[in-house]
């Protein structure tokens, strides 16, 4: 089809995640044609370094020829496989063992959904079934203000993206959310002291809550679709040992910091944290096919197992839960990520990433540069003693966008001053260079602009220019 019928049809016809729908029709869509290694190709040719793996998810980079290969031969034996009526397939039984392997000693099942978003929900039911012998009160859930969980309509009352919120009647009387652990924009003297305000903040909820109404505490170890909120080392553990504390449940939900994005296989593992249940997606399959899990503690397995009537069914289930396809590459993308080396590709490679983002700290767009592994953000400040962010209405994180696909670059520009970066764990040396190289002229180019520098402390930028 020709490129404008593309769009035109589009328009018409294709609904898009999380857009203004009206914006998105005077926009028009930007047709993705190709891929390989770490590089876009649009349909009008033009090549685009990816510095957001898609949407946080393609770790491995695009092309690679062995988990084409691993999905052609699982579509040829067995395309489709229910899990129903006692069925199986040998790939998802082996990738449930296969995670349960590499994952925090504490879980030891795992449940295959088709993405995150069903992941959360999946949790959240199974949470319920487990409380529902014995101590059936315990139907409260907390999370973390900017977290996201998904846009399913129980988990999206977990997300505290008001995006997420509006005309849907979330969150639920049964959601609550405890401050972020935003060391940007707080002033807490050190790391010491943001740690005790988030357990603080946390006993005080559940202490208005009761502990014997709440359930479980969902968290994000680096929050991600909030900004990127890079919390420090000692958080996430400080957190779950509260949890434990209150016999809550401590659910990590790790769709973006897992599969190696943050360094270690899982960012849980990093700080030596078992959780009572995980949540993953993305990173599972490298968005070569959907896929997402929920990994459970032996405990919540048996509790569901012999809550109430043994023999009653647990009536949760999906058509395609465990589909062996994406089973098949999930194993596949398991292999490259400890046997063909990505792991340790991403952890080599973090310290330049790391460079390149606080290099641009003396942009004078630039107020923070926050990361960890291969997962960062930078926030733009129109005054970086004040660190006023820029109004909405410029849509600053769009302008630089827009001026960086021109220069062949794509990551993820946040409403709220933000620009994400999540790139594949296969980047080389190389790759980072042109990164870098990229994102430097579109930060001057809109620095140029009028009404950007006017928008600056003093009206008229500083002057500087960035240093790649
Ligand atoms: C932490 C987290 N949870 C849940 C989800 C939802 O996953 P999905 O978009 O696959 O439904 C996401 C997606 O970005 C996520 O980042």
């Amino acid at each position: 089809m020709p490129i404008q019928s593309l769009v035109e049809v589009d328009r018409n016809h294709l609904i898009h995640p999380v857009v203004s729908y009206r914006a998105h029709e005077a926009r028009g869509v930007t047709v993705l044609d190709s891929a390989e290694c770490v590089f876009l190709r649009d349909i009008e040719g033009n090549r685009l370094l990816d510095a957001f793996s898609g949407l946080w998810c393609v770790n491995t980079g695009y092309g690679h020829a062995s988990i084409v290969e691993a999905a052609a031969k699982q579509m040829a034996k067995l395309p489709y496989a229910t899990g129903y009526f006692h069925f199986g397939s040998e790939p998802a039984i082996e990738l449930a063992a296969k995670l349960v392997e590499v994952a925090p000693a504490s879980l030891q099942h795992a449940y295959f959904t088709l993405g995150g978003s069903d992941a959360v929900d999946s949790a959240l039911r199974f949470i319920m079934h487990y409380y529902a012998t014995g101590r059936p009160s315990k139907k409260h859930f907390i999370a973390l203000q900017r977290g996201y969980h998904g846009s399913f309509l129980i988990g999206a009352g977990l997300t505290a993206l008001p995006a997420f919120h509006r005309n849907f009647d979330l969150p639920l009387a049964t959601q609550h959310h405890i401050p972020s652990p935003y060391a940007y924009r707080n002033n807490y003297a050190d790391d010491v002291t943001l740690i005790a305000a988030s357990v603080q903040a946390l006993e005080a909820k559940v202490a208005e809550l009761g502990a014997e109404h709440v359930a479980a505490f969902f968290c994000e170890p680096i929050q991600g679709s909030g900004g990127v909120i890079v919390p420090p080392v000692g958080w996430l553990k400080a957190m779950r040992e509260a949890y434990r504390k209150f016999d809550i449940l401590f659910v990590a939900d790790e769709m973006i910091t897992g599969f190696g994005r943050t360094g270690p296989l899982f960012a849980s593992q990093g700080e030596g944290v078992e959780p009572d249940l995980m949540t993953i997606a993305k990173g599972l399959t490298a968005g070569y096919a959907p896929m997402g899990a929920v990994l459970m503690s032996d405990a919540v397995y048996q509790g569901i197992a012999d809550g109430g009537d043994a023999s009653a069914a647990i009536g949760h289930g999906y058509t395609y839960s465990a589909h062996p396809v994406s089973a098949a590459i999930g194993l596949e993308v398991m292999r490259l990520y400890h046997e063909g080396g990505l792991l340790a590709n991403g952890q080599a490679r973090a310290p330049r990433f790391a460079q390149g983002l606080d290099a641009l700290l003396a942009h004078p767009l630039v107020g923070d540069s926050r990361h960890r592994g291969l997962l960062g953000a930078l926030e733009l400040v129109a005054d970086k003693d004040s660190k006023r962010g820029f109004d909405a209405s410029l849509k600053l994180p769009d302008r630089i966008a827009a001026a960086a696909y021109r220069n062949g670059l794509v990551f993820r520009a946040f409403g709220d001053n933000i620009l994400g970066f999540a790139p594949a764990l296969c980047c080389t040396e190389a790759n980072f260079d042109m990164m870098f190289e990229r994102l430097a002229k579109p930060f001057d180019d809109v620095l140029a602009q009028g009404e950007v520098r006017a928008a600056l402390k003093g009206g008229s930028g500083f002057g500087s220019r960035v240093a790649a």
